[in-house]
């Protein structure tokens, strides 16, 4: 029996009706998607892997950007899945594009019967929502190969935008349990200090969101614990 926290029964009542107009209402906030999966398609032909898919929008223009990648889309809500595979139906993209259930934390090839990582794994407006976001960057990392790319768009901090309007829209958010979250940062920040990744960061707008860019250097991914703390605010400066 799974408790109300369970994120699986949380994303399935967050977006049971929801899902329905997710597409359309999306389009105006969740900025800096569609430059992210340009960026992606640019990339040579991979194994590509979306975590917390959602209703697939992102790989389906993808898929229409670049055939030749091989998509993989994983979320934890069955009934997102459930609009995504409607989707994939309707396009005629069901056995290109390939789904599974699961959680961010233990994403891997072998949810997809694979044993090879991919060559990109992406995660769009979903870390903002998962309080032990740490696993998943973890996971998302181990799911790639070395060489391979790891990249995050999500809610930046706002600090550029009039404070009213960042407040609005913090408290908004909020009300769908999402946040920028500071830790998220240093841990992507810890990861470079300690040479697992390069990482670009880069605003969308005035620190409205980010994307960062994470390129895996070292076959090893560290446990949180033995990681190197960065000092407060290290890292690349926002571009
Ligand atoms: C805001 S939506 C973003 C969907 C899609 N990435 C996009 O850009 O349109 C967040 C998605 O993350 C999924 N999600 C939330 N927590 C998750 C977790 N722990 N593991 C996997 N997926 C998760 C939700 O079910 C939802 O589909």
């Amino acid at each position: 029996m799974r408790s109300p926290t369970d994120p699986v029964r949380k994303m399935d009542r967050m977006y049971r009706w929801t899902r329905h107009v997710y597409d359309w209402t999306r389009r105006y906030y969740l900025f800096g998607r569609d430059r992210l999966i340009d960026r992606i398609a640019d990339h040579p032909p991979g194994d590509v892997l979306e975590v917390g898919c959602g209703t697939a929008r992102n790989l389906r223009r993808l898929h229409r950007l670049a055939p030749d990648h091989r998509l993989y889309g994983m979320d934890a809500s069955t009934q997102m899945l459930d609009t995504a595979r409607r989707g994939l139906r309707r396009d005629g993209t069901a056995s290109r594009i390939q789904l599974a259930h699961g959680l961010a934390s233990g994403v891997g090839p072998d949810m997809f019967g694979r044993t090879a990582p991919f060559d990109v794994v992406f995660c769009s407006y979903v870390l903002s929502m998962i309080p032990n976001h740490d696993a998943a960057i973890r996971a998302s990392l181990q799911a790639l190969r070395p060489g391979g790319t790891f990249y995050i768009v999500d809610f930046w901090d706002q600090a550029e935008l009039p404070a009213p309007f960042a407040r609005a829209l913090q408290g908004w958010l909020s009300l769908f349990d999402v946040h920028h979250r500071p830790a998220l940062l240093d841990t992507l920040r810890g990861l470079e200090a300690r040479g697992t990744v390069r990482l670009h960061l880069k605003a969308v707008g005035p620190r409205y969101a980010y994307i960062a860019a994470l390129t895996r250097t070292t076959m090893e991914v560290p446990p949180r614990d033995t990681e190197t703390t960065p000092p407060a605010h290290a890292g690349p400066a926002p571009a």
